[in-house]
């Protein structure tokens, strides 16, 4: 039976890649799964603090980020959303994850790697491994921790958390080969829009962290900060309009969140030739992507400053999922204590 899983970090308000990369698959697959199949959304504070985090900050941000979740149509009554710390299971199960983990798969991870590259250009005399942390390192022995304890078989991401997704694989493998047969081995489901990039830089992904803020569009941007971001949007000097990834990843980078927003439901090729027949300019293109993310990104904005100020309901919710997923997380560490042989005696 299938069991839905995904996780997002509470650092800072979601852009139209983590939109368009997670909340519309997820979205997707609330509203047409079966009730009969679990639906787990977690907001994963532990991943968080694994790069240094003001406390007071990462506290309003996790709750901002439960609030984003539910203006977006995240519906609590069918998905189990929670804070993945309010559930000490997880670092319990990582714990013995990491007992089963090789050091050299965590070390080839290309989120680590990016991680020494950043770190190396900025001091590169000064860095050593006293300065990377063993929380980051086992960051994707927690993310197996995650999926694993809800026996989760579908994983919704966006293309960066592949890798993340293979060890995931792998590591429930390695614990049904020591311990016997107790997890699925869960699936990764990316959507065609599975990567958005930087609209500064397209050899980028976009991400919450750029420095720039026109690099990407959070869902709080007010029509002005859209317009702006979209025109200023690096795309090439080619006049022509056309959907190529690979040789024009710009202009793409555009028609995929056209299409991905568009109620037409038009694949960015098609969009892109009717573009060209109609005899559009870098321009005209860029107002039609303007004009449907306000559309879609005005009702969210809204909605979302209305929830934000809704704290008693907002910890109502949270308290909810964490009593659901708390259940589910107790019975699963049970089985794995036992299989382990570390259960009470
Ligand atoms: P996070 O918080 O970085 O991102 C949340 C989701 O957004 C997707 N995403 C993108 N998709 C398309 N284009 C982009 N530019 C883009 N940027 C981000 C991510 O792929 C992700 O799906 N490690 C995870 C959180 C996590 C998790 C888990 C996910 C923890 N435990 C268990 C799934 C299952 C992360 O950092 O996501």
């Amino acid at each position: 039976d299938e069991v839905v899983f995904s996780g997002i970090q509470p650092s800072g308000i979601p852009h139209i890649g983590n939109y368009l990369g997670l909340f519309l698959p997820f979205l997707e697959l609330q509203s047409s799964l079966p009730r009969s199949t679990p639906l787990y959304l977690s907001i994963v504070g532990l991943h968080a603090i694994t790069l240094p985090r003001d406390p007071n900050i990462l506290r309003q941000e996790r709750m901002d980020m439960l609030a984003a979740l539910l203006a977006c149509g995240v519906d609590p009554e069918r998905t189990c959303l929670f804070y993945q710390e309010d559930i000490p299971e997880h670092a319990e199960l990582a714990w013995i994850l990491n007992t089963l983990t090789p050091v050299g798969r965590l070390q080839r991870m290309t989120t680590w790697k990016s991680q020494i590259a950043t770190r190396t250009s900025s001091s590169p005399d000064q860095i050593t491994d006293l300065d990377l942390k063993l929380g980051l390192l086992a960051y994707p022995t927690l993310q197996s921790a995650d999926i694993m304890l809800y026996k989760s078989t579908i994983v919704p991401v966006g293309e960066d958390q592949t890798q993340h997704l293979e060890l995931a694989r792998d590591t429930a493998e390695a614990f049904n080969r020591a311990y016997g047969d107790i997890f699925p081995l869960p699936q990764t489901r990316i959507v065609p829009s599975k990567r958005i990039l930087s609209l500064r830089d397209p050899s980028a992904k976009m991400s919450k962290s750029a420095p720039l803020a026109a690099s990407r569009i959070v869902l709080t941007d007010p029509p002005e900060a859209i317009r702006k971001a979209v025109k200023t949007a690096v795309t090439d000097s080619e006049p022509s309009i056309k959907f190529d990834p690979e040789g024009r990843p710009g202009v793409s980078n555009l028609l995929l969140i056209w299409s991905s927003l568009d109620p037409s439901g038009q694949t960015p090729e098609q969009l892109a030739e009717q573009a060209q027949k109609d005899g559009w300019g870098m321009a005209k293109l860029k107002d039609a992507v303007t004009d449907v993310v306000v559309e879609r990104f005005g009702n969210i904005r809204a909605e979302y400053e209305r929830i934000r100020q809704e704290k008693g309901w907002l910890s109502q919710i949270a308290g909810q999922g964490r009593a659901k997923a708390g259940e589910v997380a107790k019975k699963t560490m049970e089985e794995v204590r036992r299989a382990v042989g570390i259960d009470k005696l």
